[in-house]
């Protein structure tokens, strides 16, 4: 491994933590079924922790099949009330979720630091102001559907179950019920395993807002417990997490008219050429890979700089690297975090090594990393070859794989030969340009001399194996109804 040791600092910030007394933590959080905090009955009860530091959080019930089965059996018994109530009224319920969100903004921030790893800049400036922006969206969506429908008569699809991921637990959460709230469906909601907390944080918000009992269910749970919602009596799925489990998904429910929509996996491309105002590029390149340790579906991982410009953008891309502030995610300085679990550290450690062996030049920032905890240096790979695993796999870490090209054609191309199409950046100081080849690219976003930008009113989602259907806007709530033929 070719490292190179980290320039010395001139000066360094002092350490700024966010205080933990502002989110104290229950010992026990339960399941969220009927509008009561309830005991499993099949599942068991795991320790969730910090991975950071490894320090046990809280204890969490986590769902049995029986367990999903009364989450279900809730929610459907509260569908046709919550339907049948005036579009305005459920509105106001949205409302009300976004404003409590908001008021307990500062305790979510902190609460999903620890549980996820990932720095409290994060979650404060992005993911708890995003989750109370789709509510407000949302909310105001309710009583307007005919409108993103064009007139066209419809109807909830009913029950819905929803399945995210680790690395964005509250946004995720909030992508998933305010769309399917504001259409009049009842939902159950599975949070990752290793980040429930805030998702049950929501819980405790849903209840303060006064939801009807069951209107929303709050299941922790691990993959059998997925599994088993996906599976169960529901009218609706929609699932952000690996392709993996999303074939396994589509392939059980294939044939049985329920609804299912899918945020999958990506390999975005971060496309570079020689016009663009390269400082702010690699700016750009720093947020789309690094600041949320690679921990992001449509994460810039691809660099495909124009031939002309490689040094130059590499020279300068690790000078910022060695930059950055890796390490405490509670402290307000910090750019990259911790990585989120033990499984997810296997994961990267395992296709680094295989990018090492099959020829790319590995640099990792010399930095140093805290001995207690899950962490990785910013990576950066060069002399990918376009078939190694780094260059084609999600990684889901703080890694880069750098390509050339010469030509717009050329960089298309290379954007386009993923098996994913989630996202992609371009940068150009040419407008005509950046459309042109923005038009050309098989992405379900691009971001134009910017990246990792996220608006609750724009649509979110992928071509090919990156997934179908769409989160966000007026789009993402079309999967929510069934339209009269
Ligand atoms: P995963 O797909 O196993 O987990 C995502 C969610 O699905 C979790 O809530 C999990 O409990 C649930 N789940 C697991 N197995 C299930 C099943 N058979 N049926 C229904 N639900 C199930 O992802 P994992 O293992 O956490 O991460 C593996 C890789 O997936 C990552 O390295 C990354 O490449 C990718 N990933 C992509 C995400 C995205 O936003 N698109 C988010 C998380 C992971």
């Amino acid at each position: 491994m070719a490292t190179v040791e980290r320039a010395a600092l001139k000066w360094d910030y002092a350490p700024a933590p966010e205080s933990r007394d502002a989110a104290p933590l229950k010992p026990r959080y339960d399941l969220f079924i009927g509008g009561k905090f309830v005991a499993p009955t099949d599942g068991t009860v795991v320790s969730t922790v910090n991975p950071a530091t490894e320090e046990v959080l809280a204890e969490v019930a986590f769902a049995g099949p029986g367990d999903v089965a009364r989450a279900v059996e809730a929610a459907r018994a509260a569908a046709a009330g919550w339907a049948a109530l005036p579009a305005l009224e459920r509105g106001k319920y949205l409302f009300r979720i976004a404003r409590l969100i908001q008021e307990r903004s500062r305790e979510l921030a902190i609460v999903e630091t620890l549980d996820g790893g990932k720095p409290i800049r994060e979650s404060r400036d992005v993911d708890v102001p995003l989750a109370a922006a789709h509510f407000f969206s949302y909310a105001g969506w309710a009583d307007k559907l005919s409108y993103a429908f064009a007139g066209r008569a419809h109807e909830p699809r009913g029950v819905v179950g929803q399945v995210v991921p680790w690395n964005f637990p509250l946004l995720m959460a909030a992508w998933k019920l305010a769309p399917a709230l504001a259409t009049g469906n009842t939902a159950v909601l599975k949070p990752a395993e290793t980040t429930p907390l805030t998702a049950l944080i929501l819980a405790e918000i849903i209840e303060e807002a006064g939801l009807p009992d069951g209107v929303v269910n709050i299941v922790a749970g691990d993959g059998s417990a997925g599994a088993a919602l996906v599976r169960s009596d529901v009218d609706k799925v929609a699932f952000t997490g690996s392709t993996a489990v999303g074939k396994e998904i589509q392939r059980a429910l294939a044939g049985t008219g329920r609804g299912l929509t899918l945020e999958l996996g990506g390999k975005s491309a971060n496309i570079v050429f020689e016009d663009a105002a390269l400082d702010q590029a690699v700016e750009g390149i720093i947020e789309g890979i690094f600041f949320n340790q690679g921990h992001v579906c449509c994460a810039g991982s691809r660099l495909l700089l124009q031939e002309s410009v490689a040094e130059e953008v590499v020279r300068k891309l690790w000078a910022r690297m060695e930059r950055l502030r890796v390490g405490d995610p509670l402290d307000k300085n910090t750019d990259v975090g911790a990585i989120n679990s033990a499984e997810q550290l296997a994961r990267i450690n395992d296709l680094v090594a295989a990018g090492e062996r099959e020829g790319a030049t590995r640099r990792s920032v010399a930095c140093e990393l805290p001995e207690q905890g899950y962490w990785f240096a910013p990576t950066l790979f060069l002399d990918v070859a376009p078939a190694n695993r780094i260059a084609v796999e999600e990684i889901f870490g703080p890694v880069v794989s750098v390509t050339t090209f010469r030509s717009p054609a050329e960089a298309v191309e290379r954007a386009n030969n993923s098996a994913y199409g989630l996202a992609a950046g371009v940068w150009t100081d040419n407008g005509a340009k950046a459309f042109e080849v923005a038009s050309k690219l098989r992405a379900g976003v691009v971001w134009q001399n910017t990246y990792n930008k996220f608006d609750p009113t724009a649509a979110f989602g992928g071509f090919k194996e990156s997934g179908f259907g769409r989160e966000g806007g007026p789009a993402g709530l079309a999967p929510y109804v069934r339209f009269a033929s």
